[in-house]
């Protein structure tokens, strides 16, 4: 039956020149038809090089975005329009627009989860892969660092000579972990390395033996000469793993570690997009796209 829905997924996409694009959270049925998978980073640059005139997207809805920015000219559609990041809408424009205005001087650094309407007031994107490298790159000292406070501690951690300012914000799947959860882990699985995203809060990040993004925990397990993993991220990275690398195994650090906007996106949701009896188009006007894309473009420049 699943077989059946992907078989025909397949074929309409070849046929409406769609290109499948699935964040590395999304179900295992999805990833499997999917044209490109991968972290934030690698979505937003393989999209706008993709040569099909239609996108779309398995993920949530600032990604979408994101792919909109950087190919205007295509069609782009959320396949689920529900699917929504809840950090992504943390904070309003008029909050940055009366910081700037009380704090000259400062370079706003935006995490990619936000919305199109935000990034208009920022000057840097980033996402968790390049974060580092792009606030190292930055040319000025002062950072106001949003919305992410754990990602943005994790970032001035790792480039002290700046000074970076965060706001409360982050993600509500990973600020969840506690550090008790990974000692837990670690007594239950003693050989294992735990692996976390810089999403979750410093005291779990502290005990952790490799940080990074979807895709750098993937990579490291893979290079990892060791057997186990702990993963302190979204659940299904865990799942993906085991599937790849079949001689290690992969425990998940906690169960809350499950985003529901994530997995809002069923192969149904897919096939009704492709048939053109769902899913969302992604319309932006010229002067957000135009606003919005120089964060985009400069994370990509100083992220090379
Ligand atoms: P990355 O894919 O950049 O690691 O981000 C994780 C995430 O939470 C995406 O919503
Ligand atoms: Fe947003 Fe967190 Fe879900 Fe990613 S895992 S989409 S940051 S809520």
């Amino acid at each position: 039956m699943i077989r059946d829905i992907q078989d025909r997924i397949l074929q309409l996409k070849k046929e409406k020149d769609f290109c499948i694009l699935a964040h590395s959270y999304q179900a295992r049925e999805i990833v499997e038809i999917a044209d490109v998978v991968g972290d934030s980073f690698q979505l937003s640059v393989e999209a706008s090089k993709a040569p099909q005139k239609n996108m779309l997207m398995c993920g949530v809805h600032f990604m979408a975005e994101t792919v909109k920015m950087l190919s205007p000219e295509k069609n782009v559609v959320l396949a689920n329009p529900q699917a929504g990041c809840p950090m992504a809408e943390q904070m309003e424009p008029e909050m940055i627009e009366y910081f700037k205005k009380n704090n000259p001087g400062y370079t706003v650094v935006c995490y990619i989860n936000t919305t199109a309407a935000l990034k208009t007031v920022c000057d840097v994107c980033v996402t968790s892969s390049v974060a580092v490298k792009v606030v190292e790159r930055i040319p000025s000292d002062k950072i106001l660092f949003i919305p992410d406070c754990n990602l943005g501690d994790y970032v001035a951690k790792q480039v002290p000579g700046k000074e970076i300012r965060l706001l409360q914000g982050g993600c509500p799947i990973h600020a969840a972990v506690n550090p008790d959860e990974v000692k837990t882990a670690k007594m239950q699985h003693p050989e294992a390395e735990v692996l976390v995203h810089p999403e979750c809060r410093p005291s779990v990040v502290e005990l952790a033996d490799y940080v990074g993004s979807t895709s750098g925990i993937m990579e490291y397990a893979k290079k990892s000469d060791r057997k186990e993993f702990i993963i302190g991220t979204e659940i299904s990275i865990a799942e993906h793993l085991s599937y790849m690398l079949p001689d290690k195994r992969f425990y998940p650090l906690s169960k809350k570690l499950l985003c529901p906007n994530m997995k809002y996106t069923t192969l149904m949701d897919v096939l009704f997009a492709l048939e053109g009896k769902g899913g969302l188009t992604i319309e932006m006007d010229e002067e957000t796209i135009v606003k919005a894309r120089r964060c985009i473009d400069e994370m990509i420049r100083l992220g090379k």
